[in-house]
């Protein structure tokens, strides 16, 4: 096989700077059923603020909201959103309203024409969803046979968004395929992107698992250290020194308390949680570890409550709170799942008056929200709130972030960015989890 032209499907976060790399070698069109996010890419503008208006405009795609490009491709990537119903069970709509869309499409294909395209799912999802919820939905529409009309693979995304050591060439790509051959020729086109290298998995559901379990991994770490910081809290001792201490050890793993938010890491366990819990095991820890992470929000606000009580000398009616950072992690805009939100809503319920502020999501994103944005002003603060450590903000220097606060006022430091300084903290109170 020898591919030439590529259908990405959904221009979002996974979507777009994956048809950016393929658009260097092969004639690339991205399609969305969205036509505000077409519209705006058209123009050269990634709202997501992940590929530059260079980049779009060098890259040659020809985007699309009209779905019968997928008619012409010679390989189809998905990469639609996988999310959780309220129930925690996993939300597989998009997954199958694709297949859906692909496998009419197909059918309008003449079979003298037919390329046998290889339909590649990236979305995140559980093992057997491909193979099981997938591959029927695109036979059913297209009146194919997988194998005939269509080949199946899946090669799930690892990039960390916001972290240039970590982009797409730069991380191992798994990849699948329902047979050794299209495995084999789904590695060649990733090779052609991918500097790092592609590890080929011996099948579909190896690799949906495999995706999965990175997440969970990373989840129960950050619970383990998030009830670790609740123990010591407890036991009245600075965390972030035990663990510089026990960091000392060899083979002990560093990780930070602090919030988990986003679409992969509090959402991934519950697909992995759901299928083993239908196949007749319910998993014990990664649940607790998703609970405890779902919490460490309450945690942190119940403490600010009672060190306002305890700390502060003087503090206005009400309180007032600055809250600097809202997305879910630092140096990227995207606040699906932020804790934060979450945190100043506690807060306020505490009849504290809060203002946040993150440069990285920018002030269009409050307007008309419930929460009160701050540009800049001359007002001191008796809490300032240091929830996401955006370069932008480490780079100012706490010095900067401290002269929001009030004379004896209290800095809350979720990340423990500044811990290191906390000697030099004299006029002010100083708290991390
Ligand atoms: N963002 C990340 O950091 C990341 C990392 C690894 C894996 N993932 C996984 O990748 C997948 C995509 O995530 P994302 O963050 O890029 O999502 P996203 O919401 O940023 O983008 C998805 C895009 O798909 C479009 N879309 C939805 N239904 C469609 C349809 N039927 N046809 C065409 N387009 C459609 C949406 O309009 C949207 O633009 C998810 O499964 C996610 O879990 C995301």
């Amino acid at each position: 096989m020898n591919p030439k032209s590529m259908c990405v499907v959904g221009m979002g976060y996974v979507g777009l700077p994956l048809a950016v790399a393929l658009s260097d070698h092969y004639d690339v069109t991205g399609f969305d059923v969205s036509n505000r996010r077409i519209i705006s890419l058209k123009e050269g503008i990634d709202t997501n603020m992940i590929i530059s208006s260079e980049s779009l405009s060098k890259s040659d795609i020809d985007f699309t909201d009209k779905a019968d490009c997928l008619q012409r491709a010679d390989m189809i990537i998905v990469t639609v959103p996988t999310p959780v119903n309220l129930d925690s069970s996993p939300d597989v709509k998009y997954l199958k309203k694709v297949s859906e869309t692909i496998g009419k499409q197909l059918a309008l294909v003449d079979r003298n024409h037919l390329k046998c395209p290889i339909i590649l799912y990236e979305s995140t999802t559980y093992p057997g969803c491909t193979e099981e919820v997938c591959k029927p939905i695109i036979e059913k529409y297209s009146h194919l046979k997988c194998g005939e009309g269509f080949r199946l693979g899946y090669s799930p995304e690892r990039t960390n968004f916001g972290d240039s050591e970590h982009d797409l060439s730069s991380v191992v790509k798994v990849v699948s395929g329902q047979d050794d051959q299209t495995t084999e020729d789904i590695a060649a086109v990733y090779s052609t992107i991918i500097g790092a290298g592609v590890y080929m998995a011996p099948n579909i559901k190896t690799a949906e698992a495999a995706k999965l379990i990175e997440n969970v991994q990373r989840d129960l770490n950050i619970a383990l250290v998030n009830e670790l910081a609740i123990v010591f809290d407890h036991l009245d001792l600075d965390s972030t020194e035990v663990f510089k201490a026990a960091a000392t050890k060899w083979n002990f793993v560093p990780f930070k308390p602090g919030l988990v938010g986003g679409h992969c890491i509090p959402v991934d366990p519950y697909y992995l949680t759901h299928v083993s819990t239908e196949s007749g095991y319910v998993p014990k820890i990664i649940l607790a570890g998703r609970e405890i992470n779902d919490q460490m929000y309450q945690f942190i606000g119940k403490k600010i409550n009672n060190l306002c009580q305890t700390r502060l000398k003087n503090p206005s009616k009400p309180i007032e709170v600055l809250v600097l950072g809202f997305s879910f992690k630092k140096n990227i805009s995207d606040t699906r799942n932020s804790q934060v939100p979450n945190l100043v809503r506690q807060l306020t319920d505490y009849g504290y008056n809060v203002s946040v502020n993150d440069p990285v999501v920018g002030s269009d994103y409050f307007r008309n929200s419930e929460f009160t944005y701050y540009e800049g002003n001359e007002k001191l603060y008796d809490v300032v709130i240091f929830s996401v450590d955006h370069d932008t903000y480490v780079k100012m220097g706490y010095k900067a972030h401290f002269r929001h606060l009030k004379k004896f006022g209290l800095f809350v430091d979720i990340n423990a960015t500044f811990h290191r300084y906390k000697q030099r903290f004299n006029d002010f109170s100083y708290w991390s989890p």
